[in-house]
């Protein structure tokens, strides 16, 4: 079972809580999309998920785990892989050391000894390299595997990120904002990736988004955060006539419409 349960998850800074009792399933094979306003706690969550924020309190359990208490790697080792609400790349080395990159966990080598040329270490890597380029294939960057990350357009480093979270063969994707800063042709573009990883692969997709369109389109079911708290939770039709939702981005967009010291 590879179902995420997330129960009573609370996340406190000094002085604010940006996530207060959150609590949601994202089922097996299903596309889950996490929704709120600017400052929501939708990162935060994220953050806790994979291990860079620790918990105040409140557990995430992935497959019979308990991930609150583990660091990083160990829960990236568990299935899970992430993408970063702004690209965490590596822009001088090329697509396809990105991805070799995000194979790392799964190669028993490692690189000291693919450099000694080593003949099952270089089989090894091989290997990897062969499955880079499927998965390359399968988000429409093959063609840049040779070149630097840095001089693709920004569309296409999106998709690049998104194969190197699935280079790590997770059972899980964590895709914060993945098509932000995106025009409508990549977007579209993006959002048929997400759907065959899901169809495809078999893979569970937890997302956060600012595009409704697309959580709509995409998703199974949505859980809607305010101020840290789930406000509202289901599918995707009805959480976007629940009254509080509603409620909650008017209220946001009042706010940003006002001067305020800061805002973009
Ligand atoms: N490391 C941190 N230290 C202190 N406060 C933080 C930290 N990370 C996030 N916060 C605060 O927690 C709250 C939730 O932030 P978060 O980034 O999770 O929101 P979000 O829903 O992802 O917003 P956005 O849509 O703008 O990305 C905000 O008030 C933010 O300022
Ligand atoms: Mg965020």
């Amino acid at each position: 079972m590879s179902e995420l349960v997330v129960d009573g998850l609370t996340v406190r800074f000094a002085g604010l809580t940006a996530l207060d009792g959150v609590g949601f399933t994202v089922a097996e094979g299903s596309v889950h999309a996490v929704i709120g306003p600017n400052g929501a706690g939708k990162s935060t969550c994220f953050n806790v998920l994979s291990g860079v924020y620790r918990a105040s309190s409140g557990s995430v359990r992935f497959g019979g785990a308990e991930l609150t208490a583990l660091p990083p790697h160990r829960i990236a080792g568990l299935g899970v892989a992430r993408t970063f609400q702004n690209i965490a790349l590596s822009r001088h080395l090329s697509v396809e050391d990105n991805l070799m990159l995000g194979r790392h966990r799964l190669t028993k080598a490692g690189f000291a000894s693919a450099g000694l040329r080593l003949p099952w270490a270089r089989r090894e890597d091989a290997r990897h390299r062969a499955r880079v380029r499927d998965i390359a294939r399968f988000v429409g960057v093959d063609e840049h595997l040779p070149a630097p990350v840095g001089l693709l357009s920004y569309g296409v480093q999106k998709r690049i990120e998104l194969a190197r979270a699935l280079a790590m063969e997770p059972r899980l994707l964590l895709l914060d904002e993945p098509v932000a800063g995106m025009n409508g042709a990549e977007r579209k573009r993006m959002a048929e990736v997400i759907r065959r990883v899901r169809a495809d692969l078999g893979v569970s997709v937890l997302l956060v988004e600012h595009d409704m369109g697309m959580v709509m389109r995409l998703a199974d079911e949505v859980t809607v955060l305010d101020f840290g708290r789930r406000i509202a939770g289901g599918e995707p039709e009805r959480v976007q006539r629940d009254p509080a939702v509603i409620r909650a981005y008017l209220g946001a967009a009042h706010e940003s419409a006002e001067p305020s010291e800061g805002s973009p």
